[in-house]
């Protein structure tokens, strides 16, 4: 890429840093800090160079899901986003992110330039206006987001997908074509209804993009993603959406919204607007203008690739406004080789984190895992450990606290008047130029390994050097004190390579060592002659125990979760998922479902349900009301005098259309392939199923 290098004469460079902005919706997890641990430690590598860096963030607001969850907690949305802001802004902190600002999307700096830009590309004949046809819930009397219907794949036939792609088989669809529908938020069946959308003319930007999407702004991995859209063609981007929804009004009409995505990324630049506000030394033309000579960086998950690298220099150039200088895309979060799970217990979410683990072990584990790449990044919990223990408390930290001791208690705190290794000094400075080069690249993994094998010199130094046994002697101890002071000194200058990724220990280090500053080059020269205050504990060892109280507290909140969201799933559920085996259950679990043979005594259809039966079964004696959403296999008259096996423990559900006393186990995937009998004509209702 051809982005701007750094080097030790480059001038002062003003750069504007982002991270993706977090939903309102939904609490920060350890997928959002992998993103914004990474820019925010190239953000303080580049502050620690010198150069002007302002990183700026905000929460993005707008959009269905917030307008709905808004609803169901009897609020308004914008008190909603106000208490998610603060949660978001309280668990950054946690991990030392330092922002400049976090502001929010829904705010004026944003409606104003939303509105502005929109006008801009309006008058340049870039939006075009027609009807569509569209899946609208006629019970909320609104139009459905794809991921707010569910239905049949019109495919491979899978239950329970998304109205736009399939978990199943990955086919991607219109919501037209999937089959049996429902609402998500109601559960009635969606009808289609015509409105007029508003739409950003993307094609007219290809020759721009395929111009820009090859100059060096993009990774090579992504330029070569985005061929593969150019080949697919490039679409009309739909930007408007119809009230109800949570968003600006678009100028000139009545009840239409931007839609969350046209107004996210300008949130960027709203978010740098507000911070201009607040200081005078700052000029938001300066940076974002459109002769602005900063740089422009964006940093984002891979799966938002499409809307940063084409939608927004699309928009950006065509209302006569500077593009981004990059965009640097990182890859997801999986936690022990496996995709975060809410069902296994992996969604872990930040405040979690810092409720048992210290912030530090994350960010350096991270950086020990980030490059330049757009490849997974896996949090496996025993490399975890084995890293941050073996490493930062095992080979970082245990130099300071073999050297600084002796020098408190024997020195009275003063290091020597003379550096007594200036070239294992000079080597370790000198080392300085090729890890800033590896932080610049955003090579972190690399820049770690290069301070770790440094970090083993320096312990085999003291450890060749024996400066304990030194000690023991008048004649030697002046040497030992040397070689004290050699390792304090090698341990200031690895902890300036280390500040950008451990900010806070770096901090604490300042104050061990008595430094006013902990800049790049402030490490040129060695300490000497100089009083060290008395060494504290930087880090403790990370402990099992600690990990294993995080994925507890995470599953009991996930748990608990589930259970508040459960009674408002008022869609009907499908009778079986293509689901692979999840989480193992216990046999003490297992022994707790108490399955009985019924005999359906009645089947019934159920009214405006498509595909429950409502099924009354004797358990031998006792009688229940099961709702089972098999009708897509078994008419009521097949049924009814038939055997069965049913779990007769499961609490009773409240549904849609009334209570459900049980469950009806059945087997198959899915529509008329779907058995529920039991073969074995000797069973009786009421016998235990074993
Ligand atoms: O994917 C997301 O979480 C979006 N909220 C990111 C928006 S980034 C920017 F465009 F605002
Ligand atoms: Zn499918």
């Amino acid at each position: 890429m051809s982005t701007t290098s750094d080097t030790a004469a480059s001038a002062r460079r003003k750069i504007l840093v982002t991270s993706a902005l977090p939903y309102a919706n939904g609490a920060i997890h350890l997928g959002h800090m992998v993103e914004h641990i990474q820019t925010d430690i190239w953000v303080r590598f580049q502050k620690m160079r010198g150069h002007q860096c302002l990183y700026v963030c905000a929460d993005d607001a707008h959009g269905t899901p917030i307008m709905l969850r808004a609803e169901r907690e009897g609020i308004t949305p914008e008190e909603l986003i106000a208490r998610v802001k603060q949660e978001h802004e309280a668990d950054f902190a946690g991990f030392d992110i330092g922002f400049d600002n976090y502001h929010s999307t829904h705010s004026e700096e944003n409606r104003e330039l939303a509105e502005s830009i929109y006008l801009k590309l309006k008058e340049a004949g870039h939006i075009a206006v027609r009807t569509i046809r569209q899946a609208y819930d006629p019970v909320k009397n609104m139009f459905l987001p794809d991921r707010f219907l569910k239905g049949e794949c019109p495919r491979c036939g899978a239950r329970d997908q998304y109205g736009d792609n399939c978990e199943v088989c990955g086919a991607t669809y219109s919501t037209a074509e999937l089959k049996n529908a429902v609402s998500v938020v109601s559960g009635a069946t969606p009808i289609e209804k015509e409105s007029e959308h508003y739409f950003f003319k993307l094609p007219g930007f290809e020759a721009m993009l395929r111009a820009w999407t090859r100059g060096g702004h993009l990774q090579p991995e992504v330029a070569n993603k985005l061929d593969e859209w150019f080949e697919a063609g490039l679409q009309e981007w739909d930007i408007s959406r119809d009230a109800p929804y949570f968003g600006f009004r678009i100028p000139g009409t009545d009840d239409k919204y931007f839609y969350v995505w046209l107004d996210a990324p300008m949130g960027y630049f709203a978010s740098f607007k507000n911070l201009c506000a607040k200081r005078d030394d700052l000029d938001f033309d300066d940076f974002l203008g459109p002769d602005s000579d900063a740089e422009l960086y964006h940093f984002i998950g891979k799966d938002i690739i499409y809307f940063h690298a084409l939608f927004w220099p699309a928009i950006l150039h065509g209302a006569g406004l500077r593009t981004p200088t990059a965009i640097y895309a990182h890859g997801f979060l999986t936690v022990n080789g496996q995709k975060m799970s809410k069902s296994r217990g992996t969604f872990i979410n930040a405040r979690a984190y810092l409720d048992h683990l210290d912030p530090q072990y994350l960010r350096y584990y991270f950086a020990a895992k980030l490059t330049s790449r757009i490849d997974d990044l896996d949090l496996s919990f025993d490399d975890f450990i084995n890293r941050v223990n073996s490493d930062l408390v095992g080979k970082v930290v245990n130099i300071a606290s073999r050297c600084a001791g002796y020098i408190s208690k024997k020195c009275d705190g003063q290091l020597s008047a003379g550096c007594s290794e200036p070239e294992l000094y000079r080597r370790f400075v000198a080392a300085g130029e090729q890890i800033a080069g590896l932080y610049e690249q955003r090579e972190f993994s690399h820049a770690m390994r290069e301070i770790m094998a440094l970090a083993d010199i320096a312990n085999q130094y003291i450890d060749e050097q024996k400066p304990w046994v030194l000690a023991k002697s008048e004649d030697t101890a002046q040497q030992a004190r040397d070689v004290y002071s050699t390792g304090i000194n090698l341990f200031r200058v690895l902890m300036t390579w280390l500040k950008p990724v451990l900010p806070k220990m770096a901090g604490e280090v300042q104050d061990f060592l008595n430094i006013g500053s902990m800049d790049w080059h402030d490490c040129d020269q060695p300490l000497t002659n100089h009083r060290i205050d008395t060494f504290k504990p930087l880090m403790t060892r990370v402990e099992q125990d600690r990990i294993d109280a995080m994925l507890e507290q995470t599953r009991s909140e996930l748990a608990e979760h589930a259970a508040a969201e459960a009674p408002m799933e008022t869609t009907e559920p499908g009778p079986l998922q293509a689901d692979p085996i999840g989480e193992t259950i216990s046999f003490d679990d297992f022994a707790k479902v108490d399955l009985r043979i019924a005999r359906i005594e009645k089947a019934e259809h159920v009214e405006g349900a498509k595909k429950l039966l409502r099924l009354t079964l004797d358990l031998g004696g006792e009688t229940r009301n099961v709702f089972a959403g098999i009708k897509s296999a078994y008419a009521p008259e097949d049924l009814e005098g038939k055997l069965t096996v049913m779990v007769a423990n499961l609490a009773p559900r409240k549904m849609r259309f009334g209570v459900s006393e049980g469950m009806v186990l059945a087997a198959g995937p899915g529509g008329e392939d779907l058995w529920i009998l039991h073969p074995d004509e000797g069973a009786q209702p009421g016998m235990r199923v074993k």
